[in-house]
């Protein structure tokens, strides 16, 4: 049974090493994180008229620069438009049908709207989706504290957890809520603040990472391009009409200085080569390698608090899953959050966990059976390659397995 604390009133405590303290403030959510999973969050609890707090690390500069993931889910794109969070986004999102599968010397184009009933993706950037919703959060009045350091969480086995942390100007705040977010990402202190013995983690690292370009050419393609190759995997996309961002798998150790762009342009053009085709080059604007990793962490809920985006689950991107699923956390918490916060109705929240399980390990198995599909394993045997490319053959002849890939790209099960 939910019941609502008391927030202690003592408003100038000493902190445990003499400093002062602000303690006595109290908030309903209080919220670790402000990528997607934390500023969506906090904007759907405000629109049910639920108060929060949002704490980061980073600036807001570095927020809105993190170049990360680029296509969202028709469910995706409709929760942010009835959260009137899509102005931008229908204006200058790039809606896209398919995707190529490109694979032996061929190029074949799946249509999801017809192998989807008519859903689809979208083309928006992760920076666009923060650049929002920080910009609506300072604009309703939320409360955002960007550059904070040494944030903490207590009690959260009590009727009162406390959100500790250091403001940008040095003053440090212990903050009293009814439930605490943890939607710090993969390296947050939240998911680790759940005791090992009750929680059950799944894990798999893969021997490959991927070298992403963000490149001022224009894109040499409609719709995203997702090329087998015996050189390693490479993915065409794009961020507009004049920026492309393209993708190529590398040893997981590899460095930035290993791949001058000169070497970068030529393996894209080797592996998505095509007669009288080339993917067009421009200067870089951005270089980064990222490491790739499956990785579930159960449950998703601790007493009051609760896990949602990266700090629980991490895909690797090859099925365009990880913001994704991010936004599909939020959403049910949110309900389930204003069920228990505004009429004490716990249903929800105590099934939180096990509903967006459901969708997580579906993206989870989908992201590897994308990413062992398309990826060359160093070492492996020929077997692995002919067995990929009857995989992909399948996949784009049979209507029951392209129907398969097309439902689980554009979202499964649909967002409600
Ligand atoms: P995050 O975006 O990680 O946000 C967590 C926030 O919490 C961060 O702002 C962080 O600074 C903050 N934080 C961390 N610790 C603390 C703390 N102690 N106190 C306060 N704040 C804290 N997905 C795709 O679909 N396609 C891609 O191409 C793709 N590329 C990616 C590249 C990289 C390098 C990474 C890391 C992820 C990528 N992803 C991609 C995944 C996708 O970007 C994530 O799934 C998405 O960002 C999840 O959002 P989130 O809000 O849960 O976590
Ligand atoms: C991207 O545009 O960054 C992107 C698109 C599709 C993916 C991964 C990343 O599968």
């Amino acid at each position: 049974m939910f019941v609502l604390r008391t927030s202690v009133r003592n408003p100038h405590n000493r902190g445990p090493g003499g400093g002062h303290v602000t303690a006595g403030k109290h908030t309903q959510v209080g919220i670790v994180g402000a990528g997607p999973a934390g500023l969506l969050l906090s904007h759907l609890l405000s629109l049910r008229g639920i108060d929060s707090v949002v704490v980061e690390i980073r600036s807001r500069a570095y927020c809105e620069a993190r170049q990360r993931a680029g296509v969202l889910e028709d469910g995706s794109v409709r929760l942010l438009r009835e959260a009137g969070l899509a102005g931008r986004l229908d204006r200058e999102g790039l809606e896209h049908g398919g995707i190529y599968l490109q694979f032996a010397g061929e190029r074949h184009h799946l249509d999801f709207r017809d192998l989807a009933g008519g859903r689809t993706v979208t083309v928006y950037a992760q920076t666009e989706v923060v650049k929002d919703l920080i910009a609506r959060r300072l604009a309703d009045g939320g409360a955002l504290e960007f550059e904070v350091s040494g944030t903490a969480v207590a009690g959260l086995d009590t009727g009162a957890p406390v959100l500790a942390y250091t403001a940008a100007d040095g003053r440090r705040h212990e903050i009293t809520c009814d439930v605490i977010a943890g939607c710090d990402g993969f390296h947050g202190i939240c998911r680790t603040a759940i005791p090992q013995r009750q929680r059950t983690v799944w894990e798999r690292d893969y021997p490959y990472a991927w070298l992403g370009i963000l490149a001022e050419a224009p894109p040499a393609t409609d719709e995203l391009i997702y090329a087998h190759h015996a050189g390693g995997f490479a993915l065409h996309s794009m961020r507009n009409l004049q920026v492309s961002k393209l993708y190529l798998q590398v040893g997981h150790d590899a460095r930035p200085e290993d791949w001058p762009e000169e070497r970068i342009w030529q393996a894209l053009q080797e592996r998505f080569a095509l007669p009288g085709w080339a993917v067009k080059e421009g200067p870089a604007l951005d270089i980064a390698i990222t490491p790739m990793r499956s990785f579930v962490g159960s449950p998703m809920r601790y007493g009051r608090l609760f896990l949602a985006g990266d700090a629980a689950h991490i895909v690797p991107p090859t099925g365009a899953k990880g913001l994704n699923l991010a936004v599909a956390d939020v959403a049910v918490l949110a309900d389930a959050l204003s069920d228990l916060l505004l009429r004490g109705d716990h249903r929800l929240a105590d099934a939180y966990s096990a509903t967006c399980l459901n969708r997580v390990w579906r993206s989870t198995h989908f992201s590897w059976w994308m990413t062992t599909m398309l990826h060359r394993t160093p070492g492996a045997d020929p077997m692995e390659a002919a067995l990929q490319l009857s995989q992909l053959r399948y996949v784009t002849t049979s209507r029951a397995a392209s129907v398969t890939l097309a439902e689980n790209y554009v979202g499964y099960p649909p967002l409600r």
